[in-house]
């Protein structure tokens, strides 16, 4: 295989920026039950790592959504379809959306906004990766893992053509073999 993937976040330094995100979660969540929401497939890495990170003192439930985004390949449109919905309504519950990479921001918008007329009691959105550069929508990101520049990166759920997903780093691709 010629692709060359060069390690930009190393899987120590991902395993501590976890750790902490969920010791900042666990304290602003006390007293609460945390609803974790995932958007499959790239979030399901970081929102499994990050859960297993939560104080036992914060009771976690977990919810699982996949949506397909309208439009060609290079320029999503932001308007997605919902293919798979949650199982569980989210009204009354203290959500938190996880996320791999916010990039455009434009996905992430309209979901927020699929989300916020489910009345949860809160809504907060955490990432894994922002790059903050691509931004086209003002999405609120209340929780970060790493902002990066404009690379394209896999790793820790995200793919290049569905490869790459299991890459216990973030790791940037600088040549792929067609
Ligand atoms: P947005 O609507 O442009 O913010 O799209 C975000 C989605 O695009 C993410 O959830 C990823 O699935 C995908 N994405 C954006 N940047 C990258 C990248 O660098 N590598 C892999 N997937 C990416
Ligand atoms: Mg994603």
């Amino acid at each position: 295989m010629g692709d060359v993937i060069r390690v930009m976040i190393s899987e120590e330094e991902i395993e501590k920026r976890v750790k902490e995100l969920g010791e900042i979660i666990s304290r602003d969540y006390a007293g609460k039950t945390l609803h974790m929401i995932c958007v499959l497939k790239g979030g399901v890495y970081f929102m499994t790592d990050l859960s297993k990170r939560i104080s036992e003192d914060v009771p976690v439930t977990l919810d699982f959504m996949s949506v397909s985004s309208y439009g060609d390949d290079t320029k999503s449109s932001g308007v997605v379809r919902i293919v798979k919905d949650l199982d569980q309504p989210l009204e009354g519950k203290d959500v938190l959306l996880v996320e791999d990479i916010i990039d455009s921001g434009r996905t992430l918008y309209y979901l927020m906004d699929i989300m916020r007329g489910r009345h949860p009691k809160s809504l907060k959105l955490c990432t894994l990766l922002n790059k903050p550069d691509r931004r086209e929508r003002d999405v609120k990101v209340d929780y970060t893992g790493f902002m990066i520049e404009n690379n394209f990166v896999v790793g820790c759920g995200m793919d290049y053509k569905q490869k790459y997903r299991n890459l216990p780093y973030v790791g940037a691709v600088e040549r792929i073999e067609e």
